[in-house]
């Protein structure tokens, strides 16, 4: 992402530590990660200081500091999904894609991360996959909804 780019951002999101947040997300979406070079571009551009802007940055899941794989699991690990099932899905989502929390796979396909509640606790346990929510998941269901994506590895 070049500094038009990330210029353009800053500016719809407006100049100030309000906008800080959205900056850094969609920053993230659009560039895929963050490079200590962004972070510096935008402390100066909204006059924060690095520290603060890199530690914003590292708190949400949902801003990448480092690549990721080609499509991205957010697993979310907070209680109200974790009491109807969320254990047991997650174990499956690891067996599915082959790799732990924070991992991406050798292929590059798949990055697996967890996020606090996404709002969809109703349905839960959830997972993101990129930007699409699925609820209601089991651990017999989580290999079908990741195969529509892209190729899974993994032990079944
Ligand atoms: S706790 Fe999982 S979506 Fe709310």
């Amino acid at each position: 992402m070049n500094e038009l780019a990330l210029q353009a951002i800053i500016q719809h999101y407006r100049t100030s530590e309000e906008g800080l947040v959205e900056i850094l997300r969609e920053a993230s979406r659009q560039a895929g990660y963050l490079t200590p070079e962004h972070l510096a571009f935008i402390a100066k551009a909204l006059h924060l200081p690095q520290s603060q802007v890199h530690s914003v940055a590292s708190f949400y899941s949902l801003i990448s500091l480092k690549p990721l794989g080609r499509h991205v699991v957010r697993f979310c690990q907070d209680a109200p999904c974790h009491v109807v099932g969320g254990r047991a899905v997650w174990e499956a989502v690891q067996a599915a894609l082959g790799i732990g929390v924070g991992e991406t796979t050798p292929d590059g396909r798949w990055s697996l991360l967890t996020t606090s509640c996404i709002g969809a606790c109703s349905v839960g346990p959830v997972m993101m996959v990129d930007d699409d929510i699925h609820g209601n998941l089991t651990p017999e269901s989580v290999r079908d909804i990741l195969a529509r994506y892209d190729k899974i590895g993994g032990a079944a």
